[in-house]
């Protein structure tokens, strides 16, 4: 099997990632910066070799990738919107020009580059097909579909080996607590109210993460093309925010306390994308059974955290 580098390998999606490959017998190199989001207790218990290190940095990049490695995935990201409208310029230095720095290493030493984006790119209102326009709504989605467009930019100045993955709002274990899911369960635990954007009938479609991980490494096994080919992976589960929150709370078997705050300013109302291939996904009631047990099994995991202003403030994006 091919040497692989993940980006970002410390993260939520990128650690999955790096189970997914342990399952397939690989054993990665991890390169991550450990920002707030970055845990090396999210790979615990996992085979991997770890380098500390910022792909804003490019000596940094340069000493990991000139070793002959075959695959490059790339999950190292500044994700969360609301971190976005408070603080813009993060969210370009290392989703647009740190990617831009792995793309010029992919020049250089001719590795495949799995460029990981979202369905946020094509903003909301439409059901997308891997063709559809980038009409991003928040700097978060600016950023990431400037990357995309460096991506296919230099497969075809450069002839660099790319693909560009676009999936949908993923949840499950280890997903930091400022994201709906986890602050949600953890918030209800400790019978805190959920603060809930505007009316809460925004629509996310959410697959889980042990899908996204377990299919893009099927793609890149099985339909890869590198040549900047767009594939959409949707979890084909579609609920608004409300009715998220509801199910949890009847997974959890206790209410959960909602309290309407002011909207988020630019809030995309629905995500829709159609699928670029087929696959099977876990049902979100099974996948969130899986996560709630997971909170609750590993409150070590999360209690550290819950002193973070994107996870105890109504209102964060404001500052
Ligand atoms: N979580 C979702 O619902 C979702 C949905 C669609 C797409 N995505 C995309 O998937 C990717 C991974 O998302 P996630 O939810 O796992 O994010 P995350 O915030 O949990 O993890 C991001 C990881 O990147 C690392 N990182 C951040 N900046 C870095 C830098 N400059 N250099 C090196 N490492 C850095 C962090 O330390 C962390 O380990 C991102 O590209 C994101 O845009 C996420």
């Amino acid at each position: 099997m091919a040497n692989f580098v993940v980006l970002g390998g410390a993260g939520f999606i990128g650690s999955a990632f790096v189970r997914e490959l342990n399952k397939r017998g690989v054993k990665p190199i991890v390169f991550d910066a450990l920002t707030y989001a970055g845990r090396l207790e999210n790979l615990k218990d996992v085979d991997h070799i770890f380098v500390k290190g910022d792909i804003r940095d490019v000596n940094a990049l340069d000493r990991l990738l000139s070793n002959g490695v075959d695959v490059v995935v790339n999950f190292a990201a500044e994700t969360h919107v609301d971190r976005s409208i408070y603080s813009p310029k993060d969210f370009v230095e290392t989703n647009v020009l740190g990617v831009l720095n792995v793309l010029e290493a992919s020049r250089k030493y001719d590795f495949k580059y799995v460029h990981i984006s979202t369905d946020e790119v094509y903003g909301d209102e439409q059901c997308a097909d891997d063709n559809a326009p980038l009409k991003p709504s928040s700097p978060y989605s600016a950023s990431k579909a400037s990357a995309d467009l460096f991506v296919k930019a230099y497969v075809r100045t450069y002839g660099v080996k790319a693909m560009i993955v676009r999936p949908s709002n993923n949840y499950g274990p280890r997903q930091f607590p400022e994201k709906l899911i986890p602050k949600t369960i953890i918030r209800t635990l400790l019978d805190l109210p959920v603060p809930i954007y505007g009316d809460g009938k925004q629509e996310r479609d959410w697959i889980y993460v042990e899908d996204t991980a377990r299919i893009i490494a099927d793609m890149i096994v099985n339909s890869a093309k590198w040549n900047g080919e767009v594939y959409n992976l949707p979890g084909k589960q579609t609920v608004t925010n409300m009715e998220l929150v509801k199910m949890i709370g009847e997974i959890m078997g206790k209410e959960v306390k909602v309290k309407f705050v002011e909207d988020r300013p630019g809030h995309d109302r629905r995500y829709c994308m159609e699928p670029s291939i087929g696959y099977e996904v876990t049902p979100l009631r099974e996948g969130l059974r899986r996560t709630v047990e997971w909170y609750l099994e590993n409150r070590w995991w999360w209690e550290p955290l819950i002193g973070d202003k994107f996870f105890k403030d109504d209102v964060p994006w404001r500052g």
